[in-house]
């Protein structure tokens, strides 16, 4: 296993040459220790900040997301330090992670953000009360992480799929337990019968419809897999109509959603060290 900041060092490798025609985004977590070392929130976030422009070969950061607030350092601090940043130009916009309406707006009156990276897919809509909305207001972008629900909205994953033991992520994903998988088969049939009456896929029918649904949605589909990613982009060219899109939120609506994708992030590290050691 490759440590911190490897994909960044790959992702240097491929934009060197088109830095100026690319957006980079990229994120820092922040461990308390380090605040108490180097004395200050900003001088943190800066050496952070340092750290990945060397790895991605470049003088400035497009996007710079604090990457889940850890409740022992001040997020107040940190929307301060952003700021000076981008004073400095080293950074030309920040972002944050897994946030409230409310942090949202407390940080944004500090130094305004330009996106915010929620999980949000058909499956799970909080975002939709609180952070759309102010969102929308400010001129916030939402950046949905697992947009297609770890992949289960593509209809690919069954009851009977077995994920790679150490590689990835979905073996901790709750929803993703056989139990919860087999209880969500009835919204994946349904999505696939919508799917196939429009002749594209499901994992394009879960993007597009939150492409029609926020003028300010950005969805990050992840995948390793060329196709997918073919596929996964095409879901831009997807034009649901008005009435196919009321099909879907009153098919969100009906149904009942089994398990929860985000709630074991922060059991994810001792799950990860266990299932390793
Ligand atoms: N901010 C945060 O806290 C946070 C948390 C989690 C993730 N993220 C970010 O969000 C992005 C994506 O999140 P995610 O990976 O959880 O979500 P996702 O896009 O909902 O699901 C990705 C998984 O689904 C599979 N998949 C993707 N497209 C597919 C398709 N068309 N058909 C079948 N399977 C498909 C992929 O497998 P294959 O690789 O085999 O195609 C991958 O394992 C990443 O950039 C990640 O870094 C952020």
């Amino acid at each position: 296993m490759e440590g911190i900041g490897h994909n960044e060092k790959i992702v240097g490798k491929a934009l060197k040459d088109v830095r100026d025609k690319v957006v980079i985004a990229t994120k820092l977590h922040i461990k308390p220790e380090e605040v108490e070392e180097l004395g200050s929130v900003y001088e943190v976030v800066k050496n952070h900040l340092k750290g990945s422009m060397k790895r991605l070969q470049t003088d400035y950061i497009d996007l710079y997301y604090l990457h889940r607030i850890n409740p022992e350092v001040p997020v107040e601090e940190v929307a301060e330090a952003m700021g000076k940043l981008i004073e400095e130009g080293l950074i030309k916009e920040w972002g944050i992670s897994q946030v409230s309406g409310e942090t949202l707006k407390k940080v944004n009156e500090i130094t305004p953000i330009a996106a915010v990276q929620n999980l949000y897919n058909m499956l799970e809509r909080d975002c939709e009360e609180d952070v759309f909305p102010y969102a929308l207001e400010n001129d916030i972008a939402v950046i949905p992480f697992s947009p297609i629900s770890s992949g289960l909205l593509s209809g690919k994953i069954t009851r009977n799929t077995e994920f790679e033991k150490y590689d990835d992520v979905r073996n901790f994903v709750p929803q993703l337990s056989k139990e919860n998988l087999i209880a969500n088969e009835p919204i994946v049939e349904e999505l696939q019968k919508i799917a196939e009456k429009k002749g594209v896929t499901p994992a394009q029918i879960s993007l597009s419809w939150m492409l029609k649904k926020y003028p300010n949605v950005i969805p990050i589909p992840g995948s390793k897999n060329k196709e997918r990613i073919i596929e996964n982009l095409s879901a831009w060219d997807v034009e649901l109509t008005d009435k196919e899109f009321e099909e879907i939120e009153d098919m969100l609506g009906r149904l009942e959603v089994h398990g929860h994708r985000g709630h074991v992030e922060d059991k994810l590290p001792v799950l990860l060290k266990n299932n390793l050691n």
